[in-house]
């Protein structure tokens, strides 16, 4: 494809380096973007006087032809041509003639390509906020399921307390709402600065209007130094943390799904749909999905160290490593994407093995703060009931008892201030309902955080 730039060039490029400096084998994706850019554009080139209104149907006409065309396949893209911008302008000319070759006044790639990555990420991050909800609303409803699953918690992955499984996976429910949350204000802030108009750094001698650009493109301002509109990619840096921060969830929750998957726990088991065997060991049934999941969270880390290393050493404005910004941000969209597509039905079908949970609470003395508590509520200062139950725990454990089993003459051998009420107090399921702090762990507190969603996702219509 012959080269706009290239009348001022006595050679043509060389063929590797052609292939070398070309984006559309990634940047095709933006065709969308870049055609609706384009049509505000010429709109606001005819509105302000700078060509005439024939020309301005003519390039709308074009555009909207050639848009259609890619959508249904009557176009194909062109991976020879530079870029997705000189793709379509290139088309357009073809197809209108002159008309086309004004499209391009008062504006450059530099600010063209910074509207499109910003415009394409909006719209991506639109999807990935409603696979957020999807997600969360698999979450709740697992939660709701398992409000008596009475479970381990743990510390140090050490047996700490016993909680209930809707209390433990709910956890994965607010981190996920922050990151929506978190994705909203990336956006919110990417579309407060339309870059459209800063042309190739310096503005434009053109009486444009980039407020109405802006306004049509759905920003909410212009950015008002040119030089930074072409050559800010903050918002960029700040989706890939965002993004980063949804992988590392997934993969902490992976990690546990995996866990609770092997025979050592067998807390769950995995729907055969998520799940894969093994070429050689008949019995295996692996958490594949969420291995790669867990896996896939380094890639993303490693697209935002990228983007960051990409920014760091450019001089002001724009330079072509910027180009650089496409490969990372799209890899880190779509492997989000199918990270939390796969992950909402995962959950959704895995079932929870609430025998197997409730007898791995049942064992390793998940109950003796509740046993330091009893005493204290008697009257006895922490510390001291917390040193008595430590000895008591000590006992247990030399001579085979735990603390349900073990007979009140020995306890009253410890503490006199014991009474027959203690085993009530330590049982599993009393050390659970009467965990009702906000927050808790306790049915009553846990109940009020699956409203708190069911809340939340009716606000964005989700029921
Ligand atoms: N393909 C380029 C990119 O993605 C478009 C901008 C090119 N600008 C330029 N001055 N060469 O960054």
């Amino acid at each position: 494809m012959d080269k706009m730039w290239a009348g001022r060039f006595d050679k043509a490029l060389d063929k590797q380096a052609d292939d070398f400096n070309s984006s559309i084998h990634f940047d095709c994706r933006m065709y969308k973007q870049d055609i609706t850019g384009s049509m505000f554009h010429a709109m606001m080139l005819k509105n302000q006087g700078i060509i005439s209104p024939d020309e301005y149907a003519q390039i709308l006409n074009g555009l909207s032809g050639i848009l259609e065309d890619i959508e249904n396949g009557r176009l194909e893209i062109d991976m020879e041509a530079e870029d997705i911008h000189m793709f379509v302008e290139s088309v357009l000319t073809k197809r209108i003639g002159d008309a086309g070759k004004k499209l391009h006044t008062a504006r450059s790639r530099n600010d063209q390509v910074a509207l499109d990555i910003r415009k394409y990420l909006a719209d991506e991050c639109e999807e990935i906020g409603s696979l957020i909800l999807n997600l969360i609303k698999a979450i709740k409803e697992k939660a709701s399921e398992n409000i008596d699953t009475i479970m381990p918690g743990y510390t140090h992955l050490q047996r700490a307390q016993p909680i209930t499984f809707a209390h433990h996976i709910l956890t994965y429910a607010f981190m996920l709402k922050r990151d929506y949350d978190r994705i909203g204000n990336a956006v919110e802030r990417m579309l407060e600065s339309c870059p459209i108009g800063s042309c190739a750094l310096a503005g434009t001698t053109y009486n444009t209007d980039r407020y109405f650009e802006a306004e049509r493109n759905g920003f909410t301002g212009v950015s008002l130094n040119s030089i930074d509109g072409v050559s800010d990619r903050d918002f960029c840096v700040e989706l890939l943390a965002d993004f980063s921060t949804i992988m590392m969830h997934l993969s902490r929750f992976s990690e546990e799904i995996i866990l609770w998957s092997s025979w050592e726990f067998k807390f769950v088991e995995l729907d055969d749909s998520y799940t894969t065997g093994s070429s050689i060991m008949p019995q295996k049934k692996n958490s594949d999905m969420a291995e790669l999941v867990r896996g896939k969270t380094g890639r993303v880390y490693g697209d935002l160290f990228a983007m960051l290393t990409i920014l760091k050493g450019i001089p002001l404005a724009y330079n072509k490593d910027m180009q650089e910004d496409k490969e990372a941000i799209f890899d880190a969209v779509d492997t989000v994407k199918k990270c939390l597509s796969i992950f909402a039905p995962m959950v959704a079908t895995m079932s929870v093995l609430k025998e197997n949970m409730y007898k791995a609470a049942g064992e390793g003395f998940i109950n003796a703060t509740d046993l330091a508590d009893y005493l204290v509520k008697k009257g006895m200062p922490f510390r001291t009931a917390y040193k008595i139950v430590g000895e008591i725990v000590g006992y247990c454990i030399k001579e085979g008892f735990v603390l349900e089993n073990l007979p009140i003459e020995k306890y009253k051998e410890f503490d006199s201030t014991f009474k027959e009420d203690l085993y009530n107090e330590i049982s599993l399921e009393t050390c659970v309902l009467k965990r009702i702090s906000v927050g808790g762990t306790g049915p009553e507190s846990v109940k009020a955080q699956i409203d708190y969603f069911t809340e939340f996702l009716n606000e964005k219509n989700i029921y």
